[in-house]
C-alpha cells in the first residue's frame, strides 16, 4: 500500500572521494520500480538541487512518470525521495499523486498510509490561511510540518529544524503512517518517521537509503535496519540517527537481507506471476529444509514460545486475509487432525471488532506474506493484549507482524512481485503443516514413525509440482479458449474446498471474471440454482484413494450439475479414470495423501487464471484497484 524510497549519497567529490556513479534518482527510480507491487495509482520524485526542491508526480503506472521526466528531467542530485501510489484520501489523480509540498515549496513529503485526524488538522491550518490543492491526509501532514518547521527556524534554537519538526508534527498525528521528507535549507538529510506502516533503512558506504521494504534498495545494499514503532530517522550520506516521537535516542536492529536484486527479477518469464508459479518447487523445498531431523524429529528452534506453554494450548485461531487466509483455511484441516486442538480461521478484519473469546491458553496465528497487513497486525495486538500467545508465519524478514509476535515461522518462497499470491500460498500452507506436526509431537497426539512419514511426503512435494509446472499445455490451451467466459464456478470438498475458493480468486484478481468458490456439498442449497447452460464448473476431486466416501459424493455432485448443462474442468488424481465419463475436461494431478493435495491442486487452477488473463491482454502482475501489501484498515 503505497511505495516508498529515500536516499542520500556522498555529494559528488566531497573530500576527494570518487563520486558514486548513480544519482539520487537513478536510485529513487529503480527502488519504486521494485516497489510499483505496493500500488501503482500515480508516482512521483522529488529532489533536492541547488538549494531548490524540485519534483514530478504523474497519475498511473511508473511508466508515466519516466515519461514525463523524458519530457522535463530533474536535475542531477545526490539526495532523493520517491513515492508510487495505492489511492486512499482522493482519486489517483496527478494532484493527489506524492510528493506533496509545502514551506512555500521548500518542502516535500510523501506518505503512506492514513492519517484519521486530518480533517480536523485541515481546520486548523486553514483558519491559519494555509490553502490546499489536493484531496489527501497527506497534503495536510506536509502542511504541518512545513508550519513547525518555519516555526523552529524562526524561533532559531534547534540545529535539525526538519528532524525536530518532524518530531512534533508525529505527536499530533493520529493513525498509521510512514512520512519521508525533505527540505531544500537542509540538503544532506532525508528524515522519516513510521507508526503502524513499514520503514527500512539501507545502509551503504557513503550513502543510506530509506525503502518500505528492502526492495526499494536491493540492488544497492543488504545491510538493512529495521526500525520500531513509532521512531523517527535522519538520514544522511555517512550517519543514520533514530529518535522516538519525543527525541528520546532510540536502536534500529541490523540484519542482513538473504536474498538478492536477481530473486526479485522475472528470470526470463513474461511476468512476476509466471516466474513465482515456477518458483513453487522452490519455495516448498526451501520453507522444509533444515527444519527437521533425520529420525523424523521436528526441531523449529525458532519458535521461541517455551514448549511448556506450547502443551497448554486449547484453541488455535489462524488470523490472515485474502489468499493467506485460505491457506490458514487448508490448514486448519491438518491442524486439527494432527493435534486435535480445536482451530478457527477467521479474516483479521472480522476478529479483531467481535469480542473473540481469547486467553493465555489460545494460540494465534497469523498468516501473512507481507508481515504488514493492516488488518492481520491489528488482530495480532489485539489478541496479545488479551493474553494469547502469537505466532507469525511469514515470508518477509524483519516486518512488522513477526516482530510484534511471540514466535515466527519463515516461509523461505524468496521475494513475491506479483500482486496475487501464488508461491506464499503454498509456502505457507507448507509452513502451518510443520507447525500443526511440531504441536502433535510436542503434545504427542502422533507417533515419531508417523510424523516422519508425513514429513517424507511433503519432501516428495516439490518434485510433483514440477511435474505439473513441466505438463501445463493442456490447462492453459483450455484457459486462452476460454478468454470469454463471463463467469466460472469452482467446487471443492474438504481440503479441496480452500483451494476451490483460492482458484476463484485467482480467477477474479487476474482475469476481472466473476467466479465463486462453493464446498460441494453445499451446492444443492442454493448455489446449484446458477447453473444453465454452459456454465463452465471447475470441480477439484479429492483422491479416491482418500478417506471416507469424499470422491464418491463430490462425482454425484459433478453429475447433479452435468444434468443441469454444467460443463466440467476437473482437476483430479492420476489414475482416477472413474471422473473421465463426467468431465469434458480432466487435468491429473501426481498421488498424494489427501490433506496434502492443495499444495498439488492449487497449481493448475493458477496457471488457468493466469494465462486465461494474460489471453485478455491483463497485466497479471499489477491488477486493477489491488495492492500487494496493504497497510490500512
Ligand atoms: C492483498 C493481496 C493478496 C494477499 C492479501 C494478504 O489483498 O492482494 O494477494 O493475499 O493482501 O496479504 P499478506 O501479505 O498478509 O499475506
Amino acid at each position: 500500500m503505497c511505495g516508498i524510497v529515500g536516499y542520500v549519497g556522498r555529494a559528488r567529490g566531497v573530500d576527494g572521494v570518487a563520486p558514486k556513479d548513480h544519482g539520487a534518482l537513478d536510485v529513487v527510480l529503480e527502488g519504486l520500480r521494485r516497489l510499483e507491487y505496493r500500488g501503482y495509482d500515480s508516482a512521483g520524485v522529488a529532489v533536492v538541487a541547488d538549494g531548490r526542491i524540485e519534483s514530478r508526480k504523474k497519475s498511473g503506472k511508473l511508466v508515466n512518470l519516466l515519461n514525463l521526466l523524458a519530457e522535463d528531467p530533474l536535475p542531477a542530485a545526490t539526495i532523493g525521495i520517491g513515492h508510487t501510489r495505492w489511492a486512499t484520501h482522493g482519486g489517483p489523480t496527478d494532484a493527489n499523486a506524492h510528493p506533496h509540498l509545502a514551506d512555500g515549496g521548500s518542502l516535500a513529503l510523501i506518505h503512506n498510509g492514513i492519517i484519521e485526524n486530518f480533517a480536523e488538522l485541515k481546520q486548523e491550518l486553514l483558519s491559519r490561511g494555509h490553502s490546499f490543492i489536493s484531496d489527501t491526509d497527506t497534503e495536510v501532514a506536509a502542511a504541518l510540518l512545513g508550519d513547525t518547521y518555519a516555526t523552529l527556524v524562526a524561533a532559531g534554537t534547534t540545529a535539525k529544524p526538519l528532524t525536530e519538526a518532524m518530531q512534533l508534527t508525529c505527536q499530533r498525528l493520529e493513525g498509521a503512517f510512514t512520512l519521508l521528507a525533505v527540505h531544500a535549507d537542509q540538503p544532506d538529510a532525508v528524515v522519516a518517521a513510521r507508526r503502524n506502516s513499514p520503514l527500512v533503512v539501507g545502509l551503504g558506504e557513503g550513502e543510506n537509503f530509506l525503502g518500505s521494504d528492502v526492495s526499494g534498495f536491493i540492488d544497492y545494499t543488504r545491510r538493512a535496519v529495521e526500525l520500531g514503532q513509532d521512531q523517527i530517522v535522519t538520514i544522511t550520506a555517512e550517519t543514520v540517527d533514530i529518535t522516538d516521537f519525543y527525541g528520546a535516542p532510540a536502536q534500529g536492529k541490523e540484519y542482513h537481507v538473504d536474498w538478492d536484486a536477481a530473486a526479485a527479477e522475472k528470470d526470463g518469464y513474461p511476468s512476476f506471476m509466471e516466474k513465482e508459479i515456477h518458483d513453487q518447487p522452490d519455495a516448498v523445498g526451501a520453507t522444509l529444509l533444515g527444519r527437521s531431523a533425520p529420525d523424523g524429529r521436528l526441531t523449529l528452534d525458532e519458535l521461541r514460545i517455551d514448549p511448556k506453554l506450547l502443551k497448554t494450548v486449547n484453541k488455535i485461531i489462524v488470523l490472515a486475509c485474502g489468499t493467506s487466509a485460505y491457506a490458514g483455511q487448508v490448514a486448519k484441516y491438518a491442524i486439527e487432525h494432527w493435534c486435535r486442538i480445536p482451530t478457527e480461521v477467521e479474516l483479521s478484519h472480522e476478529f479483531r471488532y467481535r469480542d473473540p473469546i481469547v486467553d493465555e491458553r489460545t494460540l494465534i496465528v497469523s498468516i501473512s506474506q507481507s508481515g504488514e497487513t493492516m488488518d492481520t497486525l491489528m488482530a495480532v495486538r489485539y489478541a496479545r493484549e488479551q493474553g494469547a500467545m502469537t505466532v507469525a508465519i511469514c515470508n518477509t524478514n524483519g516486518s512488522t507482524i513477526p516482530r510484534e509476535s511471540d514466535a515466527v515461522l519463515y516461509t523461505h518462497a524468496g521475494p513475491e512481485i506479483a500482486v496475487a499470491s501464488t508461491k506464499a500460498f503454498l509456502a505457507q500452507i507448507t509452513a502451518a503443516y510443520l507447525l500443526g506436526l511440531y504441536l502433535a509431537q510436542l503434545r504427542g497426539n502422533k507417533f515419531q514413525g508417523e510424523i516422519k512419514d508425513i514429513l517424507a511426503d511433503l519432501a516428495k512435494t516439490p518434485a510433483k509440482i514440477q511435474q505439473i509446472l513441466d505438463n501445463s499445455g493442456q490447462i492453459k490451451d483450455l484457459a486462452r479458449s476460454m478468454a470469454n467466459a463471463k463467469s466460472v464456478l469452482f467446487l471443492g470438498r474438504h481440503v479441496g474446498f480452500p483451494v476451490a475458493m483460492e482458484g476463484a480468486l485467482k480467477l477474479k484478481e487476474l482475469a476481472y471474471i466473476h467466479a465463486e468458490g462453493f464446498a460441494a456439498g453445499e451446492l444443492k442449497h442454493g448455489p446449484i440454482a446458477l447453473i444453465e447452460e454452459g456454465q463452465p464448473v471447475v470441480v477439484v476431486v479429492p483422491s479416491p484413494r482418500g478417506r471416507d466416501s469424499l470422491h464418491a459424493k463430490i462425482v454425484s455432485n459433478i453429475q447433479e450439475i452435468r444434468a443441469r448443462g454444467a460443463k466440467t474442468i476437473v482437476i483430479a488424481e492420476e489414475g482416477d479414470e472413474a471422473v473421465k465419463a463426467y468431465a469434458e475436461h480432466v487435468f491429473y494431478i501426481p498421488e498424494t495423501p489427501t490433506l496434502l493435495a492443495p499444495l498439488l491442486a492449487t497449481v493448475p487452477l493458477q496457471i488457468f487464471a493466469c494465462e486465461l488473463a494474460t489471453a485478455k491482454g491483463y497485466d497479471v502482475d499489477q491488477p486493477r484497484n489491488l495492492a500487494k501489501s496493504v497497510t490500512v484498515e
